[in-house]
């Protein structure tokens, strides 16, 4: 019996995840031909979609990962958005391609994109594993999306429930949730 098994059922397999995945890195190669790329990782609910989605990458990408803080644990966000730990390198002059986990009410991202424009970055775009459009609370342009979801609190494949469940192969929901 898996340690998962009486809270989580599979939503998105890790084939789906992994077929989803190779899309986008196509699509991302076919983009950024010739460019600096850097993608940058928003921890710590991207980290596995983040490490999958760079081997999908036919092109010479910078990692870099900006750490916030968003949640106090629970499943409800709290609009308030602090950045806990900061990138290592300049992004002036890159094209930074935002990868995250997902895009619930989107003011974590608003906040994101708000904040590195003030680093004058050549261009800025957002590539999202997930997106639930119900809990929708400002517009947040998705550039590449694997999928769009209804709304169920998810966990696994780098999503958690107060920290629980990142490790997880594939994306669940919680039993009851
Ligand atoms: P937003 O600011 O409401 O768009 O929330 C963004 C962040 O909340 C995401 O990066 C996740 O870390 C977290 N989050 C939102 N929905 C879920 C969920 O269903 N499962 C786990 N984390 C979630
Ligand atoms: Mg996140």
């Amino acid at each position: 019996m898996a340690f998962y098994e009486n809270d989580v059922e599979v939503f998105i397999d890790s084939a789906q995840l992994q077929a989803r995945v190779r899309e986008l890195g196509a699509a991302i190669t076919r983009d950024y031909q010739g460019k600096p790329l850097t993608l940058l990782g928003i921890l710590k609910g991207s980290v596995m979609f983040m490490t999958d989605l760079a081997r999908a990458i036919d092109l010479p990408v910078e990692l870099q990962f900006l750490g916030v803080s968003s949640y106090q644990g629970g499943t409800e966000t709290t609009g308030e958005v602090r950045i806990t730990s900061d990138v290592t390198r300049p992004l002036h002059g890159q094209h930074v391609l935002v990868v995250e986990d997902i895009i619930d009410t989107g003011l974590t991202m608003k906040f994101l994109l708000e904040n590195l424009e003030a680093r004058h970055p050549q261009s800025v775009r957002v590539c999202s594993l997930l997106e639930k459009p119900a809990r929708a609370r400002t517009k947040v342009d998705i550039h590449y999306k694997g999928f769009v979801i209804e709304d169920r609190f998810v966990v696994g494949y780098g999503l958690d429930y107060a920290e629980k469940y990142r490790n997880l192969p594939f994306v669940g929901v919680m039993k009851g949730k």
